[in-house]
């Protein structure tokens, strides 16, 4: 543990007694196997399983009883979870390192919603944003809105990196169903020039448009991406004046903004009270909006929405983000399962498990209370996936046959927005038959052919994909965040474990670029001189 952490959390937390009562109750879950809990209650698959905000959550598979459950809700209470959940939506500035709110939700609230932050109603705020961003929307798609020479906007391209990257491109793919086939659609986020250059190479820069994307609009890769499209736009457009024309941004910072040579006319604001993993439903969808249209992007608002009021309304016991983030923690913090591993059985979410790594893992990877003392327990499990079918190619065997516990979410939906024959039924038996294989297991007399299974795993099913169920599902995995960093009592809201390399990127990049002396350690100083030797020099 850091010296820069107080203490060791040994009095909170786990000193609780709902928490001893969770570690002592694990001994008699540890004997049992899902075989024998499903055989001792048949209705067990109902009685486990809930809907809300249009989904069903089958709880089931998960190595619990009632006993588990009233015992995860009483600590959820010790841990002041009603509470915490309150003050998020009344726009308390919960985020205690940065002294401000966390508001997403805010995001989604209908225009006749009043939510203070300050003593200032923001929502008013939202919506101007919101219609201002469907404006642009439809003049790009009904092809009013004109590039340099004449022509009409064919491709836009998203440069962000992080939050302001990863929701929107996984947002992109889920909906890419519903989206306007006639735009074509690119994102360039690494400061890796590949990116760009791979992003633009079949493009005609008088038919695209740029959205600079960045919360703070100081990020290096952002920025260094932006100019290099800069560049590359007047370069083929001969012009600095159609900047105006092919480039919009979506920032908080209008005077970076402005002095990026972007007119803050085409600039679309938020707000420091919405966290950049946590901003889809802010200006950082405007390419969403591109993409699928105003009205679909209304709806996946409402999706969002609806689960925010399940959320906020729905009794702990019935309340998917409150059992799926506590059942995590069991898996977790009891059970021991380290990683999650995220299934979509729907190849539109395919980049879905890697915006719930940003989503999770940079909202829970800390190692210090809210109040600064070292934790004693884990923090965020490590979050991946691939979508099913491909993953049973690839790693389940670890999931049924390894040594790691790893609790398993799978997500599907019962309609194909692609029906190919019998495909989506093969689809959705290879779903439903892996979760089952998992927690049941079966026997086998020759070892390498045994599945002890025994396998937690939740299975989150919809109706079809669309753009409202996607914000709930969206939404439920923000909330369920939440409620792990709240009996955590950790701030899931900054990150500042990604400054340390930023700061010394630039230290580096300053002496390859000079050629100065080098102080780091033996390593990098190696590394560095090595790498100086060899390369191209631009
Ligand atoms: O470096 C991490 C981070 O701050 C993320 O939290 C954020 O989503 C990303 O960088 C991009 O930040 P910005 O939108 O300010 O460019």
């Amino acid at each position: 543990m850091s010296s820069a952490a107080r203490a060791v959390d040994e009095t909170l937390l786990t000193a609780r007694p709902e928490w001893q009562a969770l570690q002592r109750h694990l001994q008699q879950i540890e004997i049992r196997h899902l075989r024998e809990l499903f055989a001792a209650d048949p209705q067990r698959g109902q009685r486990f399983s809930v809907e809300g905000a249009g989904f069903y959550f089958d709880y089931s598979k998960n190595r619990i009883t009632d006993e588990t459950l009233r015992l995860l809700l009483a600590l959820a209470q010790a841990c002041g979870l009603s509470e915490r959940i309150n003050a998020m939506f009344r726009g308390e500035p919960i985020n205690t390192t940065e002294r401000r709110a966390a508001l997403h939700v805010a995001l989604r609230a209908p225009r006749t919603e009043r939510i203070l932050v300050n003593a200032i109603d923001v929502v008013p705020g939202v919506h101007t944003v919101l219609d201002r961003m469907a404006s642009v929307a439809n003049r790009v798609r009904n092809g009013e809105w004109i590039g340099q020479s004449g022509k009409r906007i064919r491709n836009v391209v998203n440069i962000g990196i992080g939050g302001s990257d990863l929701g929107p491109v996984m947002v992109y793919e889920a909906l890419r169903h519903y989206s306007d086939r006639a735009i074509a659609m690119r994102f360039v986020s690494n400061i890796d020039g590949t990116d760009f250059v791979e992003a633009v190479r079949d493009l005609s820069a008088d038919e695209t448009l740029f959205i600079v994307c960045s919360k703070t609009f100081t990020t290096q890769e952002t920025l260094t991406n932006a100019r290099a499209a800069r560049a590359w736009c007047i370069d083929a457009l001969g012009d600095q004046g159609a900047i105006a024309k092919h480039f919009v941004a979506v920032s908080t910072n209008a005077e970076e903004v402005a002095r990026f040579g972007i007119d803050t006319d085409n600039m679309f604001g938020f707000w420091d009270w919405v966290g950049g993993r946590y901003s889809i439903g802010s200006a950082v969808g405007l390419s969403t909006m591109l993409a699928i249209g105003e009205e679909n992007f209304r709806a996946l608002l409402a999706g969002f929405r609806a689960m925010d009021e399940h959320f906020l309304h729905a009794p702990p016991a019935r309340n998917l983000p409150w059992l799926h983030g506590l059942i995590a923690v069991w898996n977790n913090n009891f059970l021991g399962a380290s990683t999650v591993a995220v299934l979509p059985y729907e190849q539109y979410l395919k980049r879905f498990p890697a915006y719930l790594q940003q989503l999770a893992m940079e909202s829970n990877g800390k190692r210090v209370t809210v109040d600064g003392v070292a934790v004693a327990y884990e923090t965020a499990p490590i979050v991946w996936g691939e979508p099913g079918t491909n993953g049973q190619h690839s790693f389940y065997q670890l999931l049924h046959q390894g040594t790691r516990l790893v609790a398993c979410d799978f997500i599907g939906f019962c309609r194909a927005l692609n029906p190919l024959g019998d495909q989506h039924d093969l689809l959705i038996a290879n779903f439903f038959a892996q979760s089952e294989a998992l927690a049941f297991g079966s026997a086998a007399d020759e070892p390498h052919r045994n599945f002890d299974g025994n396998r937690p795993s939740n299975t989150i099913l919809g109706e079809s994909l669309t753009p409202h169920s996607l914000g709930a599902l969206v939404a439920l995995y923000e909330h369920s965040v939440f409620v792990q960093g709240a009996i955590w009592n950790i701030e899931p809201f900054d990150q500042w474990g990604v400054e340390l390399g930023k700061a010394l990127a630039q230290r580096v990049a300053a002496e390859i670029a000079g050629g100065s002396e080098l102080a780091h350690d033996s390593s990098t100083d190696a590394l560095i001189r090595r790498y100086r030797a060899l390369r191209q020099k631009s």
